[in-house]
């Protein structure tokens, strides 16, 4: 087990070029060439443990993936192979998800499993609405748990409205229309609007998809997609970590360069602006999404009350929480439930880790209290959760502390004690 020491940070003025590339947008880079019958060209694919077991699955549905320095060609097969083993998703519900939607409507059978924590988290949510157009999908606990067997093709056309704003739902459901057989077309509705990449980079791959008051409409593909030209940029939520570092360390400033500025990823940066920190966007580019440096500066800091837009936030909440434990007074998270399904139980995650630092915290069914407080040393456990380990190991800046079990953190930043090591001791 790897075991994190972090010391007490002193005030920092840093500029951070290597952030991590996005996580969404590479799972979809490698899942999305397979939609084209042309090589995609990816720069920048984030190599962590979640987006190389969705390349490995790309491949092993017959793509043919070529490195050449630092940057992927993805050549798809003339016709998706019916692998003979299982196909691993490793710690990524994402992929777990997007795989089930976009193989339900290849013919062929595929069997999709991850570690210990994948493999009690939720598929319900997407095998059954899959399940209604006539995918053949079961698992453990009537299809709710993985491994998660599928029998593709013959899908219906859908009218769905799922009942929670989930990017990874409504991924799932897109990719099974645009790729299914039939002629007529879906449409998928949610709450609030979740993470939109997958409408975004499917219609600048040529896709009919048409968003319009709320609701989804995807035509079936008559011919292959364009292939993607991409460079990824810098994960938001990756580089979140070291936003909330120098909101809460007094005098201090940082620079997070060329990263996604995709309104549903920047909600966080909006929070910590609300809580007093000075916060600025500066946005340099546009392809398939905006992208842009965001620089964070420390300022006195005020609790606030989260309850609207949760989905844009849902990943960065656990390091919100450490920035509600630096602020005046006390903070609520509220309508957060889905924190308790992610790769942890965020919500005791957090609670139970905050009252370790010495912070007074609360646990509720939907979310949590903050009471903003003094950090005392603390030793702490990631859960096998990466953000709750890199979570804790910002709360660390402020007094030192150690956290257990940190491979997790390979998942999706691998590079994150790297950056660490610039602001303060880490061993
Ligand atoms: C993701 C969607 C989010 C997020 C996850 C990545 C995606 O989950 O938490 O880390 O890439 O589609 P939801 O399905 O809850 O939106």
């Amino acid at each position: 087990m790897n075991i994190l020491h972090v010391s007490k940070a002193a005030s920092f003025d840093l500029q951070i070029s290597n952030i991590a590339p996005d996580k969404s947008i590479s799972h979809r880079c490698a899942l999305f060439s397979l939609l084209s019958d042309k090589t995609s060209i990816v720069r920048n694919y984030l190599r962590a443990e979640d987006t190389l077991c969705t390349l490995n699955i790309v491949k092993s549905l017959g793509a043919e993936v070529k490195d050449e320095s630092g940057i992927l060609y993805i050549t798809p097969p003339s016709c998706i192979i019916e692998p003979p083993s299982i196909l691993d998703c490793g710690n990524s519900g994402t992929a777990m998800r997007l795989f089930m939607g976009f193989l339900s409507s290849c013919s062929g059978f595929f069997v999709l499993h991850g570690d210990k924590y994948l493999a009690n988290r939720p598929m319900k949510r997407v095998a059954e609405p899959l399940r209604n157009i006539g995918a053949k999908i079961d698992g453990r606990k009537k299809g709710d748990l993985s491994p998660i067997c599928i029998r593709g093709g013959g899908l219906k056309s859908f009218d769905y409205k799922s009942p929670i704003s989930s990017a990874q739902v409504k991924s799932a459901l897109i990719l099974s229309a645009v790729n299914s057989k039939n002629d007529m077309p879906s449409i998928f509705s949610e709450p609030e609007l979740s993470r939109d990449h997958t409408e975004k980079m499917l219609k600048g791959m040529g896709a009919d998809i048409r968003c319009e008051s709320g609701k989804i409409t995807v035509y079936p593909n008559k011919k292959p997609l364009q292939p993607l030209d991409i460079t990824i940029p810098a994960d938001p939520s990756s580089a979140f970590f070291f936003a909330a570092a120098a909101a809460v360390t007094p005098n201090s400033k940082v620079t997070l360069k060329n990263v996604l500025l995709n309104k549903t990823r920047i909600e966080a940066y909006k929070i910590l602006q609300k809580m007093g920190a000075k916060v600025e966007f500066v946005k340099k580019d546009e392809k398939y999404e905006n992208i842009g440096d965001i620089i964070v500066q420390h300022a006195p800091l005020k609790a606030v009350e989260v309850s609207e837009n949760i989905s844009w936030l849902i990943d960065e909440l656990p390091a919100l929480s450490i920035v509600f434990a630096h602020a005046q007074g006390i903070s609520s998270v509220k309508n957060a439930k889905e924190l308790r399904v992610k790769e942890s139980d965020r919500i005791s995650a957090v609670v139970q880790n905050l009252k370790l630092c010495g912070i007074e915290a609360a646990e509720k069914e939907d979310g949590y209290n903050i009471k903003g407080g003094e950090f005392k040393s603390f030793k702490v456990q990631s859960f096998g959760d990466h953000r709750i380990a890199m979570s804790f190991a910002i709360a660390a800046l402020a007094c030192g502390g150690v956290i257990e079990d940190t491979e997790c953190i390979n998942t999706s930043f691998p590079n994150f004690i790297d950056i660490l090591s610039k602001l303060t001791r880490v061993e």
